[in-house]
C-alpha cells in the first residue's frame, strides 16, 4: 500500500490510472462519486427478475455494470469504453458474470449502440464535447426500445447560486474523505498527491479533456433527442443523476 506511484501507460490519463482506479477514485472524486454509483442500481426501472438488456457508456472499470448484473440476475449487458487499460480491469471483474456481459472497446461518440432497454452512464458525459452531446443522446434514444430508460450520473454544473462557499464545503468533505482513507491505510498521501499532479499534468498536455455541462443543459438536450418524462432525480453537490424515458410507442427521432 505504501509503494511509490507508478502510473501505467501515460499516453492517456485513464491508461495511466486504470490499475489503481477502483481504490483511489472513490477517495479523490469527492462525496458524490460512491454515493451516486451505489444509488444507480436502485433507480433502474425493472423488477429483480426482469430479463432486460442494458448498455453502459464509458464503463471504465465496470463498477456500475457489475452492480447492475448483481442486482438483476436475469439482466444482460454490454459495457463500452474507449480505454483498453480500463477495460482490462473491467474484464477481470466481469469474469464472474461470463455469458451475461460483453466488455467492448469503442468510442461511444461513434460506435453502434445495440438495441436495449436501459442505457446507463456514470462519470463519462463530462468527456463528451458540447457539440457531440445532442447526437450521442439521439443515438441512445434510437437504441432504446419503446419505454426504455437513459440514466446519467455525472458531475454537472449547477445554477448561478452555486457559489464559492458551496464549493468550499464540498472540498472540506472531500479532504475529510481523503484524510480518513490515509488514516485507515487505504491510500498514502504520496499517491493521492501524485494522482492529482498527474491529472493536472495530463490536462496541460491535453490528455485528459473534460467539459462542463449543466444539468439543465443535458435535460434540455435529452428532451430534444426524443426523451420524455426527463428529470433530475438525485444530487450530492455537483454529482447528479438524470433520468429520461423514450416514449412507449415506436418512433423516437
Ligand atoms: C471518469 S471515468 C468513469 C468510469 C466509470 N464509469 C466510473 O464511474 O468510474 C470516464 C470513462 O469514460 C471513458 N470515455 C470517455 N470518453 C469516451 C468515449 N468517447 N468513448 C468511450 N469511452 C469514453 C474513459 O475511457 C473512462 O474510462
Amino acid at each position: 500500500m505504501t509503494e511509490a506511484w507508478q502510473p501505467g501507460n501515460r499516453d492517456t490519463y485513464f491508461g495511466a490510472v486504470a490499475e489503481r482506479y477502483d481504490r483511489l477514485q472513490p477517495i479523490v472524486a469527492g462525496p458524490g462519486y460512491s454515493a451516486g454509483l451505489s444509488f444507480m442500481p436502485d433507480l433502474v426501472p425493472h423488477e429483480r427478475d426482469d430479463a432486460f438488456t442494458f448498455v453502459e457508456l464509458g464503463c471504465g472499470t465496470a463498477t456500475l455494470t457489475c452492480s447492475v448484473l448483481e442486482r438483476f440476475p436475469q439482466a444482460t449487458g454490454i459495457a463500452i469504453d474507449g480505454e483498453a487499460a480500463m477495460l482490462g480491469v473491467a474484464r477481470r471483474k466481469l469474469a464472474a458474470h461470463a455469458g451475461r456481459v460483453e466488455a467492448r472497446e469503442a468510442n461511444v461518440l461513434e460506435c453502434d449502440l445495440p438495441d436495449c432497454d436501459v442505457v446507463l452512464s456514470s462519470f463519462m458525459f463530462h468527456h463528451v464535447p458540447p457539440e457531440g452531446l445532442g447526437e450521442l443522446l439521439r443515438r441512445a434514444a434510437r437504441a432504446l426500445r419503446p419505454g426504455g430508460c437513459l440514466m446519467i450520473l455525472d458531475s454537472m454544473r449547477a445554477g448561478p447560486e452555486w457559489g464559492e462557499q458551496i464549493g468550499t464545503q464540498r472540498r472540506r468533505l472531500r479532504d475529510r474523505q481523503v484524510a480518513a482513507a490515509i488514516g485507515s491505510g487505504r491510500a498514502t498521501q504520496e499517491e493521492i498527491e501524485a494522482r492529482w499532479d498527474l491529472k493536472r499534468q495530463m490536462k496541460v498536455e491535453g490528455k485528459d479533456v473534460e467539459y462542463s455541462h449543466s444539468a439543465e443543459g443535458i435535460l434540455s438536450a435529452m428532451s430534444d433527442a426524443g426523451f420524455d418524462d426527463v428529470g433530475l432525480v438525485w444530487r450530492v453537490f455537483a454529482s447528479t443523476i438524470l433520468i429520461g424515458f423514450v416514449p412507449r410507442q415506436e418512433g423516437a427521432p
